[in-house]
């Protein structure tokens, strides 16, 4: 028997995917670092281990790429290809002041409104139909409607930003079925940041438009740009929209949690954390060990790839008391859903305003709501729901 601690579990199979949590509960309880044997990869389930990972950013690399499968790093990491995501400083705090400065508190500040209003037409629909999918009319309706006018591609690129999305996080994985089968959506995408994505196509004034205007000040070279783009493009929809999803079920399912809302909007906030906490949408990236690291005495060795797992960390019952259980008074603001440390998520304050002010727009207008079950989205390292079915009572 080997004497490192190791696991046959599958994160990534049909039950891994369905329903991840008892899986990362065998792996936490197996050790600091365990080695998964179907996909010869290191991971980390626990929360102190995962939030030193991330922090150490010079020990664990992310400019060698943070997806499990090597030739899909090499896509996304290096000169011309490298966004914020997967280089290190300098060139990941070049890339952030130019890609992150529209999603900078101040600046949403501008569009705080346009979010707010169309959140109470979200509202003021469904409180008319009462049965509605919480996923097509609810979550999703603020990114697919103003973040993709936000960003600003040319039509082609709009419409097909979800399915790019979804393709690129799946690429993150192993090269199973899911992964395999986003490959040439991969290629698409590539191919029309290069030759699509670009000056006089895109919208004026659009977040990805000012990515150019960045270079011809020369602020970063105009090859950086289509890696640049696609910053905007993978993580800026389905995210939220999966933690809307979460927030939505988790209130459905905790009537008690919407009353200490309805009486007390300071827990708003707590709630969205709370929400990202059970379920972080992103579960899982990687990371290249530089050198021999041991992680309270399991040694990974230099040149290893390392599988963070968030999803994981957020549920560990070594930091989080009940961890399973849906509480909005814990303040759980040292979640990890977000990342942590210099990659720590560069479109929060957006998402945190798109969910705020959709949650404040629902406490405005329904008295109680109750959900059915949701369908699963198949994804390698998204975790989220198809649909969900919602009754809604209106105040
Ligand atoms: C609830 C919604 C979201 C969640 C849960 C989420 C999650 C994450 C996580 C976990 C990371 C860190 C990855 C790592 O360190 O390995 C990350 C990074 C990032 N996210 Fe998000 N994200 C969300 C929304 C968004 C949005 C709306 C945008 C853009 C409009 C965005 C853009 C980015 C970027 C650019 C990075 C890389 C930052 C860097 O490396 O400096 N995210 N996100």
């Amino acid at each position: 028997m080997s004497d490192i601690p190791e696991s046959d579990i599958d994160l990534f199979d049909d039950t891994g995917i369905a329903d991840p949590y008892p899986l990362y509960k065998q792996l936490r309880d197996i050790g600091p670092a365990v080695w998964l044997i179907k996909h010869h990869i290191w991971c980390l389930p626990r929360y102190k281990e995962v939030r030193e990972t991330l922090f150490d950013w010079r020990r664990f690399t992310t400019s060698l790429g943070v997806a499990m499968d090597e030739t899909v790093n090499q896509a996304t990491s290096g000169p011309g290809r490298a966004n914020s995501l997967t280089s290190d400083p300098p060139l990941h705090d070049e890339i952030r002041r130019i890609t992150g400065a529209p999603l900078q508190p101040r600046a949403l500040e501008t569009i705080r409104e346009r979010i707010a209003a169309t959140a109470r037409d979200i509202v003021d629909d469904v409180c008319k139909r009462k049965s509605v999918d919480g996923m097509q009319d609810i979550a999703q309706v603020l990114p697919l409607t103003v973040v993709s006018d936000l960003v600003g591609l040319p039509d082609q690129g709009r419409e097909s930003m979800l399915r790019w999305a979804a393709a690129t996080f799946n690429a993150m994985g192993p090269m199973n079925k899911l992964g395999l089968e986003a490959l040439p959506q991969i290629r698409e995408l590539h191919q029309f940041c290069q030759k699509d994505a670009v000056p006089g196509k895109l919208k004026p004034n659009g977040w990805a438009a000012r990515l150019y205007e960045a270079a011809e000040r020369g602020e970063v070279p105009v090859e950086q740009c289509p890696g640049m783009m696609r910053e905007y493009i993978g993580p800026a929809l389905d995210t939220t929209i999966f933690g809307t999803g979460a927030l939505i079920r988790l209130l459905g399912e905790n009537p008690d949690q919407w009353t200490f809302l309805k009486n007390d909007r300071t827990l708003v906030k707590h709630a969205i954390n709370e929400a990202l906490r059970m379920e972080s949408p992103v579960r899982s990236f990687t990371r290249y060990a530089r050198e021999d690291s041991s992680f309270d005495g399991v040694v990974v060795p230099a040149g290893s790839r390392i599988i963070v797992l968030y999803g994981s960390a957020n549920r560990d019952e070594r930091k989080w008391d009940r961890p399973d259980s849906f509480d909005i008074m814990r303040e759980p603001s040292d979640h990890l859903a977000f990342g942590y440390g210099i990659h720590a998520c560069g479109g929060m304050h957006l998402a945190r305003m798109e969910m705020t002010e959709l949650l404040n727009a629902m406490l405005d207008r329904i008295a109680s709501f109750s959900v059915g079950s949701p369908t699963i989205v198949a994804n390698n390292t998204l975790r989220g729901y198809e649909t969900l079915p919602v009754q809604i009572i209106p105040d």
